[in-house]
């Protein structure tokens, strides 16, 4: 084999798979372990949308409709939004993806911050294009440095928001005078993957802002099944956006990239409101015990909008991680994302969020943190 490597992609470090629950278990030799790493529902699917899968899988010879059209059509009257202003994606990784192949050339700028998802600086690898990188500033995006980094190569700015790992947020005034300070030759995508978590009269009206066209640059959300509807493994994600751009990214989607299941499973978990509904309140409720929890066992919680939140452990995070990974309770550590003695923590059930806190006391102690 004598291949020749683009050096675009000789330089990706590989997004960190993370090894199958048995294979840990197997591994460190623990059973009935819980993960409160990656973000996930610990209270599962809508029991409708695994109804919806079941009942769609009779139908796997054929390829699903192309346009997805009633997953698009049931989401544009709960947004308000209309049909095509909407992109469906497997997952909103793969809008992400969509947005890069469609605007980002060799050479061309992309703004992200530091740390936030790392999947928008690989896509902008992959595109040849050049990653402009702004840590975070007390743990929220820096908006006045991104500013200053526009310049005429700028494509896109990426903005998580609520942030990942710190589950900070900002506001529609932030974002407002954010917008009127940047050439309208960008495109700013805020990615809400965690929005459903943030209380109602907080969240930003996306749709005032996709729908203004002159004089501020167009701006385009992000949105997942991923989090609050649980359905992570389903791969259901969409951005909304002028219908300009929209169109764009259609021309760069495969035509059946939302699989059959996803389009029935997502449908039918829009319809499940009661189980929406208790998620976002367990999450809260789960959320606000665990960091009362983590405060009086003497470590510090960060507050956050999402279902995760960070954690001062007050001594080495990766050291603590592999702790409390024999003890079967998987965490994330934050060393790798700048905070050595952070850790990231999932809210999960109540069992879990007990057991979690069990394992965090016997740890610490164990380590002689606090
Ligand atoms: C900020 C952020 N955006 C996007 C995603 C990806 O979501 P999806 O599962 O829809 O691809 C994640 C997943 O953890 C995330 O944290």
């Amino acid at each position: 084999m004598k291949f020749d490597i683009p050096e675009n992609i000789a330089s990706i470090v590989p997004y960190p798979p993370g090894k199958p629950l048995e294979e840990l278990e197997r591994e460190y030799g623990i059973s009935d372990s819980i993960k409160l790493a990656s973000n996930e529902n610990s209270w599962g699917p809508s029991p409708k949308a695994v109804a919806a899968i079941g009942q769609s899988l009779q139908g796997l010879h054929r390829y699903p409709d192309g346009s997805s059209f009633f997953l698009t059509e049931a989401l544009a009257g709960r947004l308000g939004a209309g049909m095509d202003e909407i992109v469906l994606g497997n997952g909103s990784n793969e809008v992400i993806e969509f947005l890069v192949k469609a605007f980002v050339r060799t050479g061309d700028e992309v703004i992200s911050s530091h740390p936030s998802f790392l999947m928008y600086q690989k896509f902008v690898q992959v595109r040849g294009g050049c990653n402009r990188v702004i840590p975070l500033k007390d743990m929220r995006h820096d908006l006045a440095a991104i500013t200053d980094t526009v310049n005429d190569k700028t494509r896109l700015i990426f903005l998580d928001n609520p942030n990942n790992p710190c589950g900070t947020f900002f506001s529609a005034q932030e974002l407002d005078k954010f917008l009127k300070g940047l050439p309208e030759s960008v495109i700013v995508v805020l990615d809400e993957a965690y929005v459903d978590f943030v209380e109602a009269e907080e969240r930003i009206d996306i749709l005032s802002y996709i729908r203004q066209s002159e004089g501020i640059p167009a701006v385009v959300a992000l949105r997942t099944f991923s989090k609050a509807f649980g359905l992570a493994g389903l791969r259901v994600g969409f951005g909304l956006m002028h219908r300009e751009i929209a169109n764009l990214l259609h021309r760069v989607r495969q035509p059946f990239n939302i699989n059959l299941p996803a389009q029935a499973g997502a449908l039918a978990a829009l319809s499940d409101d009661a189980h929406y509904n208790a998620t976002i309140n367990k999450t809260r409720s789960g959320r606000l015990w665990l960091q009362e929890k983590v405060k009086k066992i003497g470590c510090i919680p960060y507050p956050s909008k999402t279902n995760f939140f960070l954690i001062d452990v007050r001594g080495d995070a990766t050291t603590l991680y592999e702790s409390m990974l024999h003890k079967g309770v998987i965490v994330r550590s934050m060393a790798a994302y700048g905070y050595p003695n952070f850790i990231r923590i999932t809210v999960g059930t109540k069992s879990e969020n007990e057991r979690f806190v069990t394992a965090l006391i016997e740890s610490l102690s164990e380590l002689n943190y606090v």
